[in-house]
């Protein structure tokens, strides 16, 4: 299975930072956006990601990630000249998808709970089909929005639809079987102009082969897409970190325990940044 974190988007809602970083550059509390929808990546056993940003970001992922190599991973980057939408990830990535499965995040989506790992590993296994996600908010009509009847079963879903018909929002995390590229590629672009995610998965829908899987409570989907909605999620990365010493979204962590890289390898980026809190933690994990 491939990965892929879309970087790019309009970002307008934090104007004027967005106007010099890219959006998923910009920190949450200790560490830049993108190293959380990375975690979710590294945690579902992926380890072939494509990161696809606007052209002039580009090169500042290459200086953060590089080929991936230290974190064991193979890491690939694609431009998107024009924010078209997300489902226009497809497309950009289909040389690097392959005919492979697919699993898709947003560079602006955090993820946090027990049952993440579990979920995502889940999704990652099934080789047939797509996995979507529902979360209960308070305000739908932002994103997504999936229907159930009183069985589970998926009726519709909607892109930030007026009238919401229920109050469980789609997060920016989707696992696709090898048809999406092919569906990306008959999609129309909506009233907004974009080639939508919502239209990707209803071509699955239709064919009955979406599945939507809970995320319960206890799970943290944060939006990081507003001034305050990023402080919350800033505030809510430092009240757990200082308060239990683990880190929320360690991807060299992550790649560890997954095997990705040894401890010999995990001690030498920690040497490297070990006058940084971040190397110290790292540090402190092979001990
Ligand atoms: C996008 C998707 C929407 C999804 C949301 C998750 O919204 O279009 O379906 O619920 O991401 O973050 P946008 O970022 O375009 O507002």
């Amino acid at each position: 299975m491939k990965g892929i974190i879309l970087a790019g988007g309009k970002g307008s809602r934090l104007y004027p930072m967005t106007k010099a970083v890219s959006k998923p550059l910009i920190p949450i509390y200790d560490k830049p956006m993108i190293y959380y929808p990375l975690k979710v990546l590294l945690m579902a056993g992926i380890r072939e990601i494509m990161i696809i940003t606007a052209p002039m970001d580009c090169e500042a992922y290459k200086r953060l990630f590089g080929d991936g190599s230290q974190m064991g991973i193979s890491m690939h980057y694609g431009v998107q000249k024009v924010p078209r939408g997300i489902a226009d990830a497809f497309l950009i990535a289909e040389d690097f998808i392959a005919g492979d499965s697919c699993c898709l995040v947003l560079g602006d989506n955090m993820f946090y709970g027990t049952d993440l790992e579990q979920l995502v590993q889940k999704a990652a296994s099934r080789s047939t089909g797509a996995t979507i996600f529902g979360y209960a908010v308070k305000n739908p009509r932002d994103y997504g929005v999936v229907e159930f009847d009183k069985q589970g079963n998926v009726l519709s879903i909607e892109e930030k639809p007026e009238n919401p018909k229920s109050r469980y929002a789609v997060p920016g995390l989707y696992f696709y079987d090898a048809q999406a590229v092919g569906f990306a590629k008959n999609l129309k672009p909506s009233a907004r102009g974009e080639l939508e995610i919502t239209a990707l998965n209803e071509a699955y829908l239709s064919r009955g082969e979406l599945r939507v899987e809970l995320m319960r409570r206890g799970m943290a989907w944060l939006d990081t897409g507003t001034p305050e909605g990023m402080l919350n999620a800033a505030q809510y990365v430092e009240a757990v970190q200082s308060r239990q010493g683990i880190y929320i979204a360690c991807p060299e962590e992550t790649a560890w325990n997954q095997g990705f890289i040894n401890d010999e390898q995990l001690r030498k980026i920690g040497e490297e940044l070990k006058v940084t809190e971040y190397g110290q933690y790292l540090l402190s994990l092979l001990k």
